[in-house]
């Protein structure tokens, strides 16, 4: 999307280890009237997908997960990361690893929450070695729903999570895909 790699090529900063920060409108203050737009691109992508619930990630994946799922008229659930304190629900969980962080995190959500028969999208804010992505994935298909997808709003398409999920046959729209961040250069 034009106006999406315009706003990172005017605000993102780029961090040594490959690291774009977007902390302006995404990852710390976000910008509504953007987040809007990138939902209706999400929701205009997978109109002829019957998706049923959206899926994604705290924190930072909450903003244009609830954007797409409102363009798609469907509920929003989002992973948590901490323990749910009453162990007494019946929960899904994966276990994601940071590469960044260098921590392994629970992600969780309640059964409730997740169907057999779900058409589920997943959306995040980034997709870099997939981790948290193969997680959300996983949710799902322990609750017996299909993914249709996986929408993220920035994809470092030079590491890992791009090719794992389009060699595992997971369908995969990225709404700017940043192939370089060499030399503190953003080259989509
Ligand atoms: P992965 O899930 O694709 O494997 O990503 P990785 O472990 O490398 O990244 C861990 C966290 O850092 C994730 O957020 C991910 O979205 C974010 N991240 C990865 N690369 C970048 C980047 O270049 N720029 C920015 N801004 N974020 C990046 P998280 O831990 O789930 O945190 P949050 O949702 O609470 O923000
Ligand atoms: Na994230
Ligand atoms: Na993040």
């Amino acid at each position: 999307m034009k106006i999406l790699e315009e706003r990172i090529k005017k605000d993102g900063i780029v961090l040594p280890g490959d690291v774009l920060k977007v902390n302006s409108f995404l990852n710390h203050q976000i910008d509504p009237q953007l987040m809007m737009t990138l939902g209706q691109e999400f929701a205009r992508l997978f109109k002829d997908d019957q998706v049923t619930r959206v899926l994604t990630a705290e924190a930072s994946g909450i903003a244009p997960g609830i954007m797409a799922a409102y363009c798609l008229k469907v509920p929003m659930v989002f992973a948590r990361k901490k323990k749910p304190s009453t162990v007494t629900d019946d929960v899904y969980t994966a276990e994601v690893y940071s590469y960044t962080k260098h921590v392994t995190n629970t992600i969780s959500v309640e059964a409730k929450f997740l169907h057999k028969g779900d058409r589920v999208l997943v959306i995040d804010d980034f997709l870099a070695n997939g981790e948290a992505a193969k997680g959300l994935i996983s949710l799902a298909e322990q609750a017996g729903a299909e993914v249709v997808g996986v929408g993220v709003v920035v994809e470092k398409a030079f590491q890992g999570g791009h090719d794992w999920l389009l060699d595992h046959g997971y369908r995969l729209e990225a709404l700017a895909s940043v192939k370089s961040l060499k030399d503190g250069k953003v080259e989509f």
